[in-house]
């Protein structure tokens, strides 16, 4: 049987097919490498259009959406709506792998490393960030799994898809509450329409 995702777009058997052959590697390394290279052809593929309902972003907050989510290997991929001035907080990936790629409009990324930690209190220390626009993607691998994401456009919409090791229901945010520290809470991720 075919593997289907959870709403029909064009090329999405040939995005499942890639995405299979990367992760069934063993390695994390290689798989997120694989992942990073498949998923920027992909994106300049004119073959793959995502549906229509990822451009459209959700007035709260970023919206998730569920591409689709491997029966054998388990990864799961969400496509994710910026819109304009939307991000995230700190948070951590719940030891996972990701691969991100950016399909539309500018993404910032900000890593943090985690310095020091006193019971829910963090230190995290900023080590670097990007801006990528369309057709680049990146990867993080646990212990190294702490980052905002923003869509920094005053105006137009940012989309990004994300692949994980496993289904991500829920992840720890961090909120400052004094210079570099940070306090820790659960927090659980839902799905958009
Ligand atoms: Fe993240």
């Amino acid at each position: 049987m075919k593997a289907t995702t959870r709403v029909a777009f064009p090329g999405a058997e040939e995005l499942i097919e890639r995405i299979d052959d990367a992760v069934a590697r063993s390695d994390p390394r290689d798989v997120v490498h694989a992942l990073r290279r498949s998923m920027c052809a992909m994106i300049r593929d004119s073959d793959v259009r995502l549906p229509d309902c990822v451009f459209e972003p959700h007035r709260e907050h970023y919206a998730r959406r569920e591409l689709y989510r491997s029966p054998s290997l388990g990864y799961s991929v969400i496509a994710m709506t910026w819109g304009p001035g939307q991000g995230t907080p700190i948070h951590d990936h719940s030891g996972m792998w990701c691969v991100e790629g950016v399909w539309a409009g500018e993404i910032e990324v900000v890593q943090y490393e985690l310095r020091e930690q006193s019971g829910d209190r963090f230190q995290f220390e900023s080590v670097g960030g990007m801006q990528a626009g369309p057709g680049s993607a990146g990867s993080l691998i646990p212990p190294h799994e702490y980052h905002t994401i923003a869509n920094p456009s005053a105006d137009a919409i940012a989309v990004s898809v994300h692949v994980y090791r496993a289904e991500m229901t829920q992840c720890n945010v961090f909120r400052r509450v004094d210079g570099d520290w940070y306090e820790r809470s659960p927090r659980r991720l839902g799905l958009d329409h």
